[in-house]
């Protein structure tokens, strides 16, 4: 039996954690945490918090994941998404523990036109993306134990703030909604994400340890954010066009990868998670989304 730790479980990923343990009645003891009740930016709570609750693996779910906000409250994000996994690295290498952390896709330029591979090079575009990249810098610097799994464009039926629940919000509204068709990813499904976590916990050991190494989970498949707008309203079924508009004409003020697909191969070979395609996730999802 283990004392795991899940920062940031309010979010999207950490309530499907949470959800999933439940089902499943883990005989590990998960403490689910959130800033009221530890705030990763805070060192000397972490340590008190780990060495109180005798913690043997962190997951860091915690993050400043406002992409357009990013760029005016810089400060913020670098507080969340590079020195609080900092401390919760140092804290992890004090303990000789697990740190499993989160990052993006946005960590790559989107100049790429194949699934980008872990090792590919990373040159984010925006200060999200650089806070995430240098969030990541920080957990492989501290030598800890420690994964970094990337992932992309996570949605959740158990939170408010996402992308299928802003477009089901705005049908409601307009009878047409414009969604830009010039940007590729995934969509992933944040409750796959956590089934590929669980299956992943006991496969790292202290005898044969990972330092920081880089993992890429999102669903299978690409599509624009249109096209991922248009599967929501079909698959829920609701009777609202999508004008596909490029990023020039939406007018962004933040710049995003135009393509940021990710390869999976390394982690479904080393740890044989299962990767659902988009559409099928969504399918899965879509009946938890009420309207
Ligand atoms: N969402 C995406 O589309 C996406 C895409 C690629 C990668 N990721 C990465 O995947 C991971 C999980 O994302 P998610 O969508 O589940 O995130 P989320 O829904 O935004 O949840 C993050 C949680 O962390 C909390 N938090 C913020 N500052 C904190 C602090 N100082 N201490 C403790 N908790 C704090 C947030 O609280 P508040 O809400 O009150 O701030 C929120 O409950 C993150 O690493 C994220 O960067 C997400």
């Amino acid at each position: 039996m283990a004392n795991i730790l899940v920062t940031g479980s309010d979010g999207q990923l950490g309530r499907e954690i949470a959800e999933l343990t439940k089902k499943r009645a883990s005989s590990d003891c998960y403490y689910f945490t959130d800033a009221a009740e530890l705030d990763i930016t805070d060192a000397l709570a972490v340590e008190t918090f780990v060495e109180k609750n005798s913690i043997d693996l962190i997951i860091n779910c915690a993050a400043y994941n406002k992409v357009g906000e990013a760029e005016k409250q810089m400060d913020m994000a670098v507080k969340v998404n590079v020195t609080g996994p900092a401390n919760l690295a140092a804290t992890a290498l004090k303990h000789n523990i697990y740190l499993i952390h989160f990052s993006t896709d946005y960590v790559f330029n989107g100049e790429a036109r194949t699934p980008y591979h872990e090792a590919d090079r990373t040159c984010p575009i925006n200060a999200y993306g650089r806070t995430k990249y240098a969030g990541e810098v920080a957990v492989k610097k501290s030598g800890c134990m420690s994964i970094i799994i990337r992932t992309s464009w996570l949605y959740s039926p158990l939170t408010q703030d996402n992308f299928v629940r802003k477009m089901i919000g705005l049908s409601d509204y307009y009878e047409e909604i414009k969604v830009v068709c010039d940007q590729i990813g995934t969509p992933t499904y944040a409750a796959d994400l956590a089934e590929a976590l669980l299956k992943i916990i006991p496969q790292l050991s202290k005898e044969n340890p990972i330092y920081g190494e880089v993992f890429h989970y999102s669903n299978e498949g690409k599509c624009s954010w249109a096209d991922f707008a248009e599967k929501i309203m079909s698959t829920l079924k609701i009777d609202c066009d999508i004008i596909r508009v490029t990023s020039e004409e939406y007018a962004d003020s933040v710049r995003r990868p135009a393509y940021s697909v990710l390869d999976k191969t390394l982690i479904k070979k080393r740890f044989g998670v299962a990767v659902p395609s988009w559409e099928r996730s969504l399918s899965k999802a879509a009946r938890l989304f009420k309207r």
